[in-house]
């Protein structure tokens, strides 16, 4: 069994959101020496971030890695995330959150470009042989935070504490604390039809004004309105949020628009919960209206190990008991499943490269 306390260990994720994120989904090779390959990069992960991310300080380098539903049993076996599962479609015909083919996910944020390039390539040289790209992603920071549509995105974002809470498994799976899970999906957006909608139904279909970025009161906010399909409360009423980071990407060359959607939480019902209110509808036919202008052209679930059990892994496969080298961390016992670095930024089982100099 995995000790919590190793678990634990905080990490580091940049809840600001960096002018660049790369996201590169693969498969693993069928064989057992390709397994053997993961496995042992898990524990290059860290390395790797620390010496491509110290080239540029301040550079705001960072990796979330994660392991879909059957890549952990292929690779690790027991013990397992408890809530991990394959990706849940909802939906029907032209509107379907659709499931694809992706076992590892690499979320690369940094505030340059180059950065984000150079460690791709170092994380993808190691697994050479081992994995075959399914989809890669190269997304860019729009003016004002806007999304590919023009909208100001990630305004009701949780900060701090908050977005601790929402985000960090603590004693609901003692041996997966400080981990996190994750929901992606690749949207292919219709501009032509979206930019010819008035300016006030696109905010109808949002639930924000366009320029200035606020909530229209209830009154006139539709019931299908992006942001009320996506608010959920729980059952004393409190409002259950996740963390986004989407980022706008395309060719506008070859007429391509898109936003990956990027959502992390401490479990993935609530995601789930408001993927099928924006696809199935709340109640079903009241559905999400961007969709009409918005397709999703992948969809993974993966599982995000905190920072040690991500290195430990290296040494846990299927069948055999995982191994933690714990004099390498030094964590104690009474240490916070998780903390808000200095600099702001969260620990959600991402590792980050250069120290920060402001
Ligand atoms: C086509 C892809 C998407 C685009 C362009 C998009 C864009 C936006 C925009 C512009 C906002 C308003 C500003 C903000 O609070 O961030 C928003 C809010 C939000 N979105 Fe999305 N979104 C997309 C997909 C999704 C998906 C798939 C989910 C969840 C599964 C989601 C969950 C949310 C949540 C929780 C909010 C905040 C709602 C609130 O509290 O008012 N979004 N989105």
């Amino acid at each position: 069994m995995t000790p919590a306390s190793l678990t634990q260990e905080p990490q580091s994720v940049s809840s600001a959101v960096t002018r660049s994120a790369f996201f590169i989904v693969a498969t693993i090779n069928e064989d057992a020496t390709s397994r053997a390959a993961v496995r042992a990069w898990c524990a290059d992960v860290a390395n790797l971030v620390r010496a491509v991310g110290k080239r540029v300080p301040g550079g705001n380098l960072s990796c979330v890695v994660g392991f879909s539903s059957d890549a952990w049993d292929k690779l690790f076996g027991e013990p397992r995330p408890a809530a991990l599962h394959p990706f849940r479609e909802f939906g029907s015909g032209e509107r379907k959150a659709i499931a694809t083919p992706g076992d590892i996910l690499m979320h690369i944020r940094a505030d340059q470009t180059d950065l984000c390039f150079e460690l791709a390539t170092q994380l993808m040289k190691r697994l050479e042989g081992a994995v075959t790209t399914v989809d890669e992603v190269h997304g860019f920071r729009n003016f004002d935070m806007r999304a590919m549509i023009g909208f100001v995105d990630g305004t009701e974002n949780p900060v701090g504490n908050e977005a601790v809470h929402f985000t960090v498994i603590q004693d609901e799976d003692a041996e997966f604390a400080g981990g996190s899970y994750v929901l992606v999906q690749k949207y292919l957006h219709d501009m032509k039809g979206w930019n010819a909608l008035p300016v006030e139904a696109q905010e109808h279909i949002i639930g924000r004004t366009k320029l200035q970025d606020i909530e229209l009161d209830e009154g006139v906010k539709p019931s299908w309105s992006h942001s009320s399909l996506t608010t959920l409360d729980d059952a004393q009423g409190n409002e259950i949020k996740i963390l986004r980071d989407n980022m706008p990407f395309g060719r506008p060359g070859q007429g391509e628009f898109g936003t990956y959607f990027i959502g992390y939480a401490r479990d993935p019902q609530p995601i789930e919960q408001m993927l099928e209110n924006m696809f199935v509808g709340l109640p079903p036919g009241n559905y999400d209206r961007l969709l009409d202008f918005s397709r999703a052209v992948t969809g993974g679930l993966f599982f995000v190990p905190s920072q040690p059990l991500l290195e430990a892994l290296a040494d846990q496969e299927p069948g055999a008991a995982p191994t933690i080298d714990v004099d390498s961390h030094d964590q104690t016992e009474s240490e916070p499943a998780t903390a808000i670095s200095a600099d702001g930024s969260l620990a959600i089982g991402s590792l980050k490269g250069a120290p920060r100099y402001e």
